[in-house]
């Protein structure tokens, strides 16, 4: 069984997919995390990300090694360990530039069909991202569209950073600023054919992974 779990910055669609992929013994693929890794690469090498033939380029070159146990989020680009250095806020300014270059995008979404595809035999993955149920794999027995009201999501942001790190202004402005430039890319089409919507906002993350388990039991039993 295929989950594709996709949904704005902040949706709580990380620990969401997670804790979902634990429930039910699926692996977990992270999709966001490849774009990073990318970015960490094209940045290492000190390339122009407006050049779009040479990110391109680093992004067919870049060996990526991802974890899709999802205990044990781990992610490596050309044996480096970038699991942390992904999440600097370095990485998440300049990623939207990254993920908006199409032939990026072409070669990470066939590396992603390849670890769907590896995951089959061992019962199949919750795959998260902001395309899985439109682009990457549209067959997916279960498609969620996992959304929270931008206040919720801010919050949800805050309560990741250190105390303090960051100012209420700030924070608005990242989520603002993430949605607008992420609606650009033009794949990312929230409209997706037999998506079930959750809206997260009043839900616990306890209670959305109860309703996804709930809904891939019905999905199951109704294939
Ligand atoms: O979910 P995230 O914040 O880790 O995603 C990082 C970036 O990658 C964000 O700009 C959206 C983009 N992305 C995408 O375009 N397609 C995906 N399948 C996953 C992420």
């Amino acid at each position: 069984m295929i989950i594709a779990v996709d949904g704005p910055s902040g949706s709580g669609k990380s620990s969401t997919a997670r804790g979902v992929a634990t429930r039910l013994g699926l692996q977990y693929l992270d999709t966001g995390a490849m774009y990073r890794a990318v970015t960490w690469s094209a940045l290492e090498h000190g390339l122009d990300l407006d050049d779009l033939a040479a990110v391109a380029e680093r992004a067919r070159a870049v060996q990526l090694s991802i974890s899709t146990d999802p205990q044990r989020a781990q992610f490596a680009a050309d044996g480096v360990d970038v699991t942390e250095a992904i999440r600097d806020p370095r990485i998440s300014s300049s990623v939207s530039k990254i993920a908006t270059n199409l032939d990026v995008r072409a070669e990470l979404i066939r590396r992603q069909r390849e670890l769907i595809e590896a995951s089959q035999p061992t019962g199949g993955a919750v795959v998260e991202g902001r395309d899985i149920a439109t682009v990457v794999w549209p067959h997916a027995e279960l498609k969620l569209l996992l959304t929270a009201d931008q206040e919720a999501r801010m919050a949800r942001r805050k309560a990741e950073l250190a105390e303090g790190a960051v100012t209420a202004d700030q924070l608005r402005d990242q989520i603002v600023r993430r949605d607008a430039d992420d609606s650009t890319v033009s794949q990312f089409q929230v409209a997706s054919d037999g998506a079930v919507e959750i809206d997260s906002t009043r839900l616990t993350l306890e209670e959305v992974i109860d309703v996804i388990c709930r809904l891939a039991k019905e999905a199951e039993a109704a294939s």
